[in-house]
């Protein structure tokens, strides 16, 4: 695959299967992984809630060959409930992973203090991630530059209105371009109090995977990719170059995809950019990013 120094390789990977999507998937996260570790001596990770959870603790992980001790996970958005809640993205995947894959220990995970009020939670959760994200370069920041974490990868879901982590359609939220990590009290998803990561942070990311299985994701993901519906998801990409923007998914989630050129060469291969969604990112203006 061409690797353009200009914008990010966005992919889309329609596999057959379930089981190819999932392999596809965790071969994509162990490439991240490595290169991570063999760069940094970490791999920071973000990851999302919902369907992903089960999926990377029962099928992808037990696929990603790395050492689990270089891993440290951070999370996209939370809800704001009990760890020992069953809505609590960090209770569900401490509960799943624990014990599971050797390194992977509790102090592996850097979770939201959810027993703060959601302003506050969003406030000490921004403070966490800088401490692990520090900036390292000895000059001030230019004038009008912020300081942004690189995530080695963020793993992303996407919801049936076109949500990904706690950025719904229409919200605030969306334009947010200063804060790492903004608090949330009307999530149209329950629970309605949440903490998530703003856009800057997910297109600062150096890889960003998503995983999207099954029938009902088709859809959401016929308009965005296809009709290039302006949905929080169609603003999942990278800003930085030589970043990884890609889609997994398996023939159901795809169906409503064009078979026709130029989206797809062929099913079940990994092909270029979709074409049809220059729109995704054709130029300065559609990024409506100003950090
Ligand atoms: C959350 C998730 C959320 C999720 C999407 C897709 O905590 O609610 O972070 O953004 O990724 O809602 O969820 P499914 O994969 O379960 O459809």
């Amino acid at each position: 695959m061409s690797v353009n120094t200009s914008k990010p390789n966005i992919k889309l990977s329609v596999a057959d299967t379930v089981e190819e999507a999932i392999k596809n998937f965790a071969g994509s996260l162990e490439l991240n992984a490595k290169v991570s570790i063999y760069a940094r001596n970490s791999f920071k990770i973000g990851v999302s809630g919902g369907s992903l959870i089960k999926a990377l603790a029962e099928d992808i992980l037990p696929k990603v060959r790395t050492d689990f001790s270089k891993w440290k996970i951070f999370f996209c958005d939370e809800r704001m409930v009990p760890y020992d809640h069953p809505e609590s993205t960090f209770g569900v995947y401490k509960k799943l992973l624990l014990g599971k894959f050797p390194g992977l220990t509790e102090e592996s995970f850097v979770p939201v203090n959810t027993s703060l009020p959601v302003e506050e939670a969003a406030k000490d959760y921004e403070q966490t991630i800088r401490s692990h994200f520090p900036y390292e370069f000895k000059d001030p920041l230019p004038p009008g530059q912020a300081h942004w974490p690189r995530f080695d990868s963020l793993l992303l879901g996407l919801g049936p209105d076109g949500h990904t982590c706690s950025l719904f359609p229409d919200h605030p939220l969306l334009k947010e371009r200063s804060l790492w990590v903004a608090p949330i009290k009307d999530s149209p998803k329950p629970p309605p109090e949440r903490v998530t990561i703003t856009f800057p942070v997910i297109h600062k990311a150096r890889n960003i995977i998503l995983y999207l299985i099954g029938a009902g994701k088709a859809d959401i993901i016929k308009r965005i990719l296809v009709d290039c519906e302006r949905l929080p998801g169609f603003y999942i990409n990278a800003t930085e170059p030589n970043c990884n923007v890609e889609w997994y998914l398996d023939a159901e989630a795809g169906k409503l995809i064009p078979r026709n050129e130029p989206i797809l060469k062929e099913w079940g291969s990994e092909i270029e950019a979709f074409t049809s969604c220059t729109p995704l990112w054709n130029n300065d203006n559609e990024r409506d990013i100003a950090y």
